[in-house]
Formats: C-alpha cells, sequence, structure tokens
C-alpha cells in the first residue's frame, strides 16, 4: 500500500532491470519492493535470519533512494505478524485499537476502530509488531512519544437515518454554529482577561493580531471560497489589505515579500499537499531576511489540528467540527467561515472599526446575528431539504449550470458550482453576475438552469437585474433570496431570511449544498466517495 508518487522510479526501475528484475504493473509503488527485495536478499545472503529489526534495516536501506512523497505500509511473507512504515510528505498514522495497530492517510478511516492515535513525523519509519511499535527517525535514531487522543469521532461510523454522510453532516450544521457560538460568543461581553470588554473569545495568542498590515490567504478547493469570504470581512470589517491564493500558484510564483503579513492556510484536512508546501517556502523564504518586519507569522485554520498542519504553523484556531466522511466539505466549510467571521470581528474590536466605518455598535450588532445563526440554519436546513429534493428530478438532463453573486456572495456561486461538479457530474460555472455580459451569457439559454443569489444590501437591485437579462435568454432561474415582491422574478425561489448581508453567506450556503446533493442523489450517484476526487489530497 502506497500514497504519494516516487518521482525517480522510472530511474529506478531502469536499474532493477538491468539487474534482471521482472515489473508485474507500470505503476511507481512497485519500485519499493523490488528496493526491499533486493535488500532482503543482501542480508539472507550475508546469513541473517528474517526479523523486524531486519526489515527495518532494509526499509532504512531503501528510503534514501526514493525521492517524492510517500506513505506507506510494508508486509514481509517472510514475517507475519510484522509491519514497517514509513512517510515522507504524505501523511501516515497509526492507530492504537485494540489488539490491532492500523495505518491510515487520514483521521476519518480510524474512526470507529480506535480513538488512540500517533500520527508519523516526516522522514520517520516504524516497526509493528505484536509486542507494540518501535518509533524511529530520519537518523534511525529511536524515538518516544505519546499517543494521542482524537477528538469528535463518535458518530463517525454511524450515518443514523441518513441516506448518505454529506446529508447527515449538513444537518449537522446548526449544531457546529451552536458549539462555535457557545465557545466563541458568550452573550455578555468578556469580563476576565485576556478577553475583558472584547465581543470574541478566540483560542489564539493575542500576537496574533498585532502589527498586522497585511493578510494572505492560502488554500485550495473548498477552503479557498471560505478564504475569499474571509479575505472580504478582513477587508470590509476591519480594514485590513487581504489577498488569496491558489495555494498551488502561490507555491511557484509568490508575489513579493511584504512586512509584517500574516499568512494564514485554510485546510479542513491539514494535509493538503499544495497547501503545505505554500506554507512551507512562505515560510523559508521569510526566514531568509534579516529584517524582523518580515519574519514568518503563520495561522492554521483547519479541522484536524493533530494533523501536518497543526505541527507547522505558530497558531491553529481548530474548527471543531467533528469528523466529515463525505468528501465534498459541508459542516468543515461552515466551520472555516465561522472561524473567519471569529477572526474579522476580533481584528475589528482592536481597531476600533479602523477606516471602514464599523463602530462597536456595528460590531455587537453583528455578533448578535451571529447568535441567531443556529436557530436560522435549523429552520432553514429542514425546509430546503424539503424544498431541494423536489427539485432534483429537474436536472435529470441538464448538463451545465450557472451560479450568479456578487460582493460577499460571489464566492458562495463558485462554492455551489463547485459543489454540483464535484457530485453530480454536472458541468457548472460560479460566476460574479456583473461579468455575465462579458462572455458566459452567450451560453445561456432554456436548458442552463441559473442560480442567482441575490440578498439585501449593497448589490441587491444589480444581482436582480443581472438575473433578468438571464431570464430574457430563456433561462430557468432559481432564486436564493428572501420571499419578496423582487422575488416573482425567479421560477423557482429557495427563501433565505433577511440578515446583515455580511452574514449571509453562513445562509446562503445551505441552498447550494443541498440543491448538490439531491440533484447527486436523485441520479443514483455515489455522493458520499464521488469519482476521482479524494477527502485529502496529499499530493501535488
Ligand atoms: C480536495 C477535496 C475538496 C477540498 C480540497 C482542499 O480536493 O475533495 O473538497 O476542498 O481538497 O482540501 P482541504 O483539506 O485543504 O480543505
Amino acid at each position: 500500500m502506497q500514497n504519494g508518487i516516487i518521482e525517480n522510479y522510472r530511474t529506478l526501475r531502469e536499474e532493477l532491470q538491468a539487474e534482471g528484475v521482472v515489473f508485474r504493473s507500470d505503476t511507481d509503488t512497485e519500485v519499493i519492493p523490488r528496493l526491499l527485495s533486493r535488500e532482503l536478499a543482501r542480508f539472507h545472503a550475508g546469513g541473517s535470519a528474517p526479523s523486524g529489526g531486519l526489515l527495518l534495516q532494509a526499509l532504512q536501506a531503501v528510503l534514501p533512494r526514493l525521492h517524492g512523497a510517500y506513505a506507506f505500509a510494508v508486509v514481509w511473507a517472510e514475517l507475519p505478524g510484522a509491519l514497517v512504515v514509513a512517510r515522507k510528505a504524505a501523511p501516515l498514522l497509526i492507530g492504537l485499537g485494540e489488539g490491532e495497530f492500523l495505518c491510515a492517510s487520514d483521521t476519518p478511516a480510524l474512526a470507529g476502530f480506535t480513538r488512540t492515535i500517533l500520527p508519523l513525523e516526516d522522514g520517520e519509519v516504524a516497526l509493528l509488531t505484536p509486542l507494540g511499535i518501535e518509533l524511529y527517525d530520519a537518523a534511525g535514531d529511536r524515538v518516544q512519544r505519546t499517543p494521542s487522543l482524537l477528538s469528535g469521532t463518535e458518530h463517525v461510523a454511524d450515518k443514523r437515518s441518513f441516506r448518505h454522510f454529506m446529508l447527515k453532516e449538513i444537518h449537522e450544521q446548526p449544531e457546529t454554529a451552536a458549539l462555535w457560538v457557545a465557545r466563541h460568543l458568550p452573550e455578555a461581553e468578556l469580563g476576565a482577561a485576556p478577553h475583558a470588554g472584547l465581543l470574541v473569545a478566540l483560542p489564539l495568542d493575542e500576537s496574533v493580531y498585532e502589527g498586522v498590515e497585511r493578510i494572505q490567504i492560502l488554500a485550495c478547493g473548498t477552503s479557498r471560497h471560505v478564504a475569499q469570504v474571509g479575505a472580504y470581512l478582513l477587508e470590509q470589517l476591519a480594514g485590513i489589505p487581504t489577498s488569496v491564493f491558489y495555494a498551488s500558484e502561490f507555491r511557484y510564483a509568490p508575489p513579493p515579500l511584504s512586512p509584517n503579513t500574516l499568512t494564514i492556510e485554510v485546510t479542513q484536512s491539514g494535509e493538503t499537499a499544495d497547501t503545505l508546501a505554500a506554507l512551507a517556502m512562505e515560510q523559508e523564504r521569510r526566514r531568509a531576511v534579516a529584517d524582523p518586519a518580515y519574519a514568518p507569522r503563520l495561522l492554521g485554520i483547519t479541522n484536524r489540528p493533530e494533523s501536518s498542519l497543526g505541527r507547522l504553523v505558530d497558531q491553529i484556531f481548530d474548527i471543531g467540527a467533528g469528523i466529515e466522511v463525505g468528501v465534498a466539505a459541508t459542516k468543515t466549510f461552515l466551520g472555516q467561515l465561522l472561524a473567519f467571521y471569529g477572526l474579522a470581528l476580533a481584528f475589528a474590536e482592536r481597531r476600533a472599526g479602523g477606516a471602514t466605518g464599523h463602530g462597536p455598535e456595528q460590531l455587537r450588532q453583528l455578533a448578535a446575528g451571529l447568535r441567531a445563526l443556529p436557530q436560522q440554519l435549523r429552520d432553514l436546513v429542514d425546509d430546503h431539504d424539503r424544498r431541494c429534493e423536489q427539485l432534483g428530478h429537474l436536472f435529470a438532463d441538464t448538463q451545465d449550470v450557472m451560479f450568479l453573486g456578487r460582493g460577499i456572495n460571489y464566492p458562495i456561486a463558485l462554492e455551489g458550482a463547485l459543489k454540483l461538479k464535484e457530485i453530480s457530474y454536472i458541468h457548472a460555472e460560479g460566476y460574479p453576475a456583473g461579468e455575465m455580459k462579458h462572455g458566459p451569457i452567450a451560453l445561456l439559454d432554456a436548458r442552463v438552469p441559473v442560480v442567482s443569489i441575490a440578498v439585501p444590501g449593497t448589490v441587491f437591485d444589480k444581482v436582480l437585474s443581472n438575473a433578468q437579462e438571464a431570464k430574457a435568454r430563456d433561462a430557468q432561474l432559481i432564486g436564493v433570496a428572501p420571499e419578496c415582491a423582487d422575488a416573482e422574478l425567479f421560477d423557482t425561489l429557495l427563501p433565505v431570511p433577511v440578515v446583515d448581508e455580511l452574514l449571509s453567506p453562513l445562509l446562503t450556503v445551505i441552498p447550494m449544498q443541498l440543491l448538490s446533493y439531491h440533484i447527486a442523489a436523485h441520479r443514483g450517484l455515489d455522493v458520499d466517495q464521488p469519482r476521482n476526487l479524494a477527502k485529502s489530497v496529499t499530493v501535488e
């Protein structure tokens, strides 16, 4: 079993073939057992009997030959009952079960078997036998480390009465929000240090906020959409210039260094290879600058504080959403989003609104709006579950869908399109509604449904008139909007309550998730494990 890519496998393969080794597959993985067999044969010729120590020695001799990223486990027919594992730039966890050890690349796979885990550090190897675990570092020295306990695995192996984990996780979002409010937004203003007089209590050191002039956020996929909402909040609420990057782009073309910059990584799994590599690169180039203003300041937002990310950053914001099994992120999206609401409020409070004009009273109103969120989500999830289920069949033959949003809801349009692509395999595009006229409008006709997110605020009328333009091209219009006279424009309405525009993404995302879910479920697709996708993408 191997996760990752052995980049120099062709060279290794040719070397072994030249020695007469016959390969059974074209995979990069096969060079690993072949190299190990060669080492073991050498030891055997030297008269050594099969033992765990021998297998470990062979592994340690082979690892320096492997370039790239890997996490793998090896069994040896001569030594049943022993297993060796190794990792480099790809995650590997050992689970300590009852009378058994388990190996996995991510925690959800272990849930249901054990809550006690031992994550391997980069370059480490381990020998697992009925006698226990022997752990060694990259230099071959024995390492002693206490296993840790996973949180939030209680319900994971159980879909309860839900048809899919994704649907269960969508329904868990009111609870995610309620927990967040209870933890970070207590009813009364905070009395005790270090949060005295403040609205939000975050599990972060005060140094996170001090002297920050710019913020850059690195993320992939759904987490990047969260980051885009986050950037909007940090700029509009706290007045801090914020840029969002695809981690996979940033790592090869970072912008010029700016001083006093906080770098935030957003990754639900904490294991996304591109995000981790971008982070490592940023850390390295900042460490190379003598001026302390350029020193790396790293904050990670994740659902897995025990992940590789957790071990790399200075400070971690654990969103505490509990294990998410569905590959398409839903409750972790909401959890990460809430982390940014907390962060933006915390920065804004410390800057007294700064240049954005959000004074203490407006911040208090936003906090009150957030406290109302769990109940609003409860109503919304139940209501839209029913509504979207009835819409599922309308998409039986649909091949393209357009999602439109503006301002703070533009990333939600992107998320709606991504969710639909991921699980229903329908082509979908998320677009800023005002950009439709510059190209995409040419695609519209009666066969292309348009989902338009229109909530009262700065761009309400604009979005409605963009939707009107789509309707004039015979597109079927689905509106995510409040029940009001303007909403009569839509062929179908997925109503959302009226809230402060800044809070609206927390609600408008719900119909996006449920619409995708029901379209995919109606098509009979494997919603929780969509083709070609993985929950943690641990390779570049
Ligand atoms: C994969 C998943 C996506 C996820 C992305 C980033 O592609 O299928 O759902 O958004 O990775 O994952 P992360 O763990 O970094 O948030």
